[in-house]
């Protein structure tokens, strides 16, 4: 019995190549769930389109995030905000059915959080918002979305970058962001 170098270079070479290509798949499906489903685009409850809501039907933001500019977090609208037009849009379409379904139970949608800075750092909508800035500048084109993406990195530079730009009184001291 007697085995060629070939043979025994491609006996070697198999295992390799499954190596490279396990890692190789490793990396693409790192790529595919960082693109698509990260925490920056996570899959909701509910299948809720701004695009349907905001682009197509003209729906306001305020008329659903209504305290943006009264309270420092935005809020997402309740089941109630949503029944007032669902009871009777759409009733039929298998999305409806589940919300109604929350609804009837009385729970409320729990919806994934898309934007979240650490509870270290203080941020209030409320002078953003009064100070003319578009939710668009921070957010994207949520308008646009069938699926919120956070578009922003939300890091510290990110804020202190715009503070610089806009020549905020005092918006690079450490204080204004971490009491
Ligand atoms: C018909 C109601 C409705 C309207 C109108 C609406 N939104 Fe929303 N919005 C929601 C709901 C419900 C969620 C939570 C589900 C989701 O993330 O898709 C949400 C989520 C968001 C989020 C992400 C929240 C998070 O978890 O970080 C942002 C940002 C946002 N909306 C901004 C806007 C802006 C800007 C507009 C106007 C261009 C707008 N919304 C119009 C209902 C609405
Ligand atoms: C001001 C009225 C209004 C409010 C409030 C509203 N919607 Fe809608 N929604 C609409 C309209 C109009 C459509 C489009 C219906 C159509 O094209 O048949 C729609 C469509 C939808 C659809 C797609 C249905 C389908 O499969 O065709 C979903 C899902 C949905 N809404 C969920 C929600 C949720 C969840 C809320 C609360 C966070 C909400 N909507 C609040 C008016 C509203
Ligand atoms: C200066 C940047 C900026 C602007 C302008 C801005 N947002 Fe936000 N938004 C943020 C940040 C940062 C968060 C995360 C806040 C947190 O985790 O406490 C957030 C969170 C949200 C959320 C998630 C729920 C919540 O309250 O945490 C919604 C909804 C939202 N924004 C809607 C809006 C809407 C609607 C507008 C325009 C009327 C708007 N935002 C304008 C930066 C901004
Ligand atoms: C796109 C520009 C922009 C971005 C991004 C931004 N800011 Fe601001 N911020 C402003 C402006 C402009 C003001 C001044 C508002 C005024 O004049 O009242 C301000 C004011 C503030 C204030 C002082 C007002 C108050 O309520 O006490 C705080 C705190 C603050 N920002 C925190 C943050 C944090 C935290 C982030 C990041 C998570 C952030 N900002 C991101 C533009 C921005
Ligand atoms: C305009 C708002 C703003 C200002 C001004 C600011 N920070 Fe921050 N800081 C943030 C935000 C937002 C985060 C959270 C970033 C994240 O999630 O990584 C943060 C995070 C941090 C952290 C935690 C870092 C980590 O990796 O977890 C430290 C430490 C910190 N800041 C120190 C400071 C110091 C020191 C100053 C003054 C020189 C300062 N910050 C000024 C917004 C600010």
């Amino acid at each position: 019995m007697s085995i060629s170098v070939g043979d025994a270079i491609s006996s070697f070479k198999i295992p390799i190549l499954m190596g490279v290509m396990v890692i190789f798949g490793f990396g693409i499906g790192y790529l595919i769930n960082y693109t698509f489903f990260s925490d920056r685009s996570p899959v909701q409850p509910i299948n809720f389109s701004h695009k349907i809501h905001v682009t197509d039907n003209n729906i306001q933001c305020m008329h659903c995030h209504a305290y943006v500019d009264k309270t420092p977090s935005a809020g997402v609208p309740s089941v109630k905000k949503c029944m007032g037009c669902h009871k009777a849009i759409a009733t039929d379409k298998p999305e409806i059915i589940k919300l109604t379904e929350y609804w009837d139970k009385q729970e409320p949608i729990p919806w994934i959080k898309v934007h979240d800075v650490p509870d270290f750092v203080y941020f209030t909508h409320k002078r953003h918002i009064k100070a003319g800035i578009e939710c668009q500048t921070c957010h994207g084109p949520i308008e646009t979305m069938a699926r919120v993406t956070r578009v922003s990195s939300l890091k510290m530079p990110w804020c202190v970058d715009c503070h610089t730009e806009k020549q905020v009184e005092n918006g690079r001291d450490c204080v204004t962001c971490h009491k």
